[in-house]
């Protein structure tokens, strides 16, 4: 049995639907806090199960016969290591012989406020002494998906970023990596993946990328960390939120979300997304 944490959000619905391609649906688990979320799986023959990372009872179930075990990171910052550490103990406890954890690019050196979490999670998952996998992902090119429509309307997209290169791959690509790695013939044990597309961009091609899509001129501004924070919060971000971009583009301006070795191609077998596929997806 293959289990996959986090199943009602983005990641994890785009894991099963790509493992359903791979393995028979009565192999599958499908976990999320809340069931009613993928209530649609069960009618695809995928086990549907409870498993909320802060209550260790819905764990015990969920993990109740299963082999291999997906945990995606929650999304409560600042949560996460006591509720990630309550899911390695459950698989522990359960025999998994395959623990994947989706962490941050370059966890070990990021200098990202979101490495801490990550790097605790990893910790505790090679000190569990269960068979593992880290996939170290790069930023998703959803990210940016309301930033092309507001800069293609402004004309201008506002960052720190420098000079500093995001190599961004859709959602769906890491999703396929993990389920390569998941069906994986090889011994997956102990391998620690850097997950990342294959061309990087600049926030300042990213601008080029969008008014080449839109047809209209839309420029990058780069600020300093503090004036793209006031930027952030005068357009209606709370102060922490507005922050976090602006600390995360000044992280990207020392490289922390690039990576050129291409692992992920080489996992998935084709090229990834480019931004220029979402730029043109949003824009039509
Ligand atoms: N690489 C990137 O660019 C990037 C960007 C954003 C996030 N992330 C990380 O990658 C993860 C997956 O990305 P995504 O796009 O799928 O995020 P998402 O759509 O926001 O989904 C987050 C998932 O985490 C679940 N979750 C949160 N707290 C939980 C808990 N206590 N117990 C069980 N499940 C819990 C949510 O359940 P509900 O449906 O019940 O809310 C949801 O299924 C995120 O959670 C975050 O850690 C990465």
């Amino acid at each position: 049995m293959i289990a996959v944490t986090a199943a009602s959000g983005n990641l994890g619905r785009l894991v099963v639907s790509s493992l359903l391609k791979k393995a028979p649906a009565s192999e599958i688990v499908a976990a999320a806090r809340n069931t009613a979320k993928i209530s649609d799986l069960s009618s695809q023959g995928v086990a549907v199960r409870e498993a909320d990372y802060s209550k260790p009872d819905t764990l015990a179930r969920a993990l109740a016969g299963v082999d291999k075990l997906l945990l995606i990171s929650g999304s409560e910052v600042g949560r996460r290591i006591e509720q990630h550490k309550n899911v390695i103990a459950a698989a522990q406890k359960a025999g998994v012989k395959l623990l994947l954890y989706t962490s941050l690019l370059h966890c070990d050196t990021s200098p990202l406020a979101l490495r801490e979490e990550h790097l605790q999670t990893e910790n505790a998952v090679r000190a569990s002494g269960i068979p593992f996998a880290i996939l170290r992902n790069s930023w998703y090119n959803e990210n940016y998906l309301n930033a092309i429509a507001q800069a293609a309307k402004l004309g201008v997209h506002y960052g720190c970023a420098g000079e500093g290169r995001i190599s961004a791959a859709a959602r769906a690509d890491y999703a396929d990596a993990v389920v390569a790695v998941l069906t994986s013939q090889e011994n997956q044990g102990g391998k620690t993946y850097e997950l990342a597309g294959d061309e990087g961009f600049t926030l300042a091609q990213f601008a080029a990328e969008i008014a080449r899509h839109s047809g209209k001129p839309v420029r990058y501004e780069n600020l300093s960390e503090a004036d793209y924070k006031a930027v952030l919060v005068k357009a209606g971000l709370p102060e922490p939120v507005a922050g976090f971009f602006a600390g995360t583009d000044t992280g990207i301006s020392k490289g922390a979300l690039y990576d050129g070795s291409r692992q992920l191609h080489q996992l998935i077998g084709r090229p990834t997304t480019p931004i220029s596929a979402t730029v043109a997806k949003v824009l039509g």
